[in-house]
């Protein structure tokens, strides 16, 4: 009984200490969460300023600076699409008040994503508007990195790329990015379709850097259950959708707290690619004139408005601050811990 209650004290304290921190004490239980909750060394640059590892995803007409902002602030790294700015003057704009913003205080790196589509007239520009002001790490999605991977490289900035499948996965490993996030089925937004055990799993045979699961990671057991996979970060974006900070109108908020999985529905309609979207969105609408794989980033940026939500929209039941959010899911993964601990000591 002692023994088993030190072990829960100490895992605790694992659980409280800033994310990527070395224990001061290497008890049993400890040891036994690290060997299969490894870090990659390069998420452990910034990890001791991550309160818990998570990425607040970019999404697309939801995440903008004030969610950025307060996600940062509350020790999660905050990503938002570049193109939620209207032009590049905007996303000048955003960044300098971001960076501003959260200058008084340690926070987790701002991470912009951009989508790296040959139809996406701005990379360029946008690229070099985040190699101004310093950015640290850039998620692209939708295709190859390559064309922005050496400039960001040379800037100092981390590159993690978007993949949905193992092909993805080893030609992004291949071009030398830092970081993989793992889109698998159910995921909000335009989403993959692999297991997300499988996924990580076999990923992970070949590639060492920082792994980020995507995909219906909406509470922290789900997030401590995607490191002992083997994931080092888990991209959460629908249960951000359904907070104050977000730039979704009231309406989706609503929704997404309304909706559960039984609500999602597969379809390519809007973008050309499979996105997850809800069906109270979908319905009565008319297919779009999109043939499937057809993505077009013009389309993407023209109808902010879409109902998206991953599998993991049951478990949101209001719309609160991102203060709460974070709180609540670093509370849930320290009592998993815990609950993993005790699963240890058999
Ligand atoms: C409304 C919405 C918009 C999204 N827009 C983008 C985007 O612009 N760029 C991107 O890389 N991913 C986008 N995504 C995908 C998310 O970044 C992330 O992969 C997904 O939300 C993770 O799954 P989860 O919602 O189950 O947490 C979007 C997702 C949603 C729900």
């Amino acid at each position: 009984m002692i023994v088993r209650l030190l072990k829960i004290y100490f895992s605790v304290r694992m659980g409280n200490q800033r994310y990527g921190e070395a224990p001061t004490v290497m008890p049993p239980t400890i040891y036994f969460c690290c060997l299969e909750v490894r870090m990659s060394t390069a998420t452990t640059d910034f990890g001791r300023r991550l309160t818990v590892p998570l990425v607040a995803a970019p999404m697309t007409g939801v995440s903008g600076p004030e969610l950025v902002v307060s996600a940062c602030r509350n020790g999660v790294i905050g990503s938002f699409p570049t193109h939620n700015a209207r032009d590049v003057a905007e996303l000048d704009t955003w960044l300098s008040g971001m960076r501003r913003d959260l200058a008084d205080a340690p926070a987790a790196p701002i991470a912009p994503n951009l989508v790296v589509h040959r139809t996406n007239a701005r990379l360029h520009e946008d690229t070099a508007c985040l190699v101004e002001h310093g950015i640290e790490l850039v998620i692209t999605s939708v295709g190859s990195p390559t064309p922005v991977l050496e400039t960001l490289h040379a800037s100092g900035c981390q590159v993690y790329a978007d993949v949905a499948t193992l092909a993805q996965a080893r030609k992004a490993a291949d071009a030398g990015v830092d970081g993989l996030v793992l889109l698998s089925a159910g995921a909000g937004g335009q989403t993959g379709a692999a297991n997300p055990f499988a996924f990580v799993r076999a990923v992970r045979e070949f590639f060492a850097g920082t792994v980020v699961l995507a995909g219906g990671v909406s509470d922290g057991v789900a997030l401590l259950a995607a490191r002992v996979l083997g994931a080092d970060l888990a991209y959460m974006g629908t249960p951000f959708i359904a907070t104050r900070e977000s730039l979704a109108s009231q309406e989706y908020r609503s929704a997404v707290v309304e909706a559960s999985m039984d609500d999602v529905r597969l379809s390519d309609q809007v973008g050309g690619l499979p996105a997850s979207l809800l069906a109270q969105w979908l319905e009565g609408r008319e297919a779009g004139p999109v043939s499937a794989g057809d993505f077009q980033q013009e389309r993407l940026v023209a109808d902010p408005s879409v109902w998206s939500a991953g599998h993991g929209v049951t478990s949101i039941r209001e719309v609160v601050a991102v203060d709460e959010l974070v709180a609540r899911v670093r509370r849930e993964y320290d009592e998993a811990l815990i609950g993993l601990s005790a699963l240890g000591a058999g």
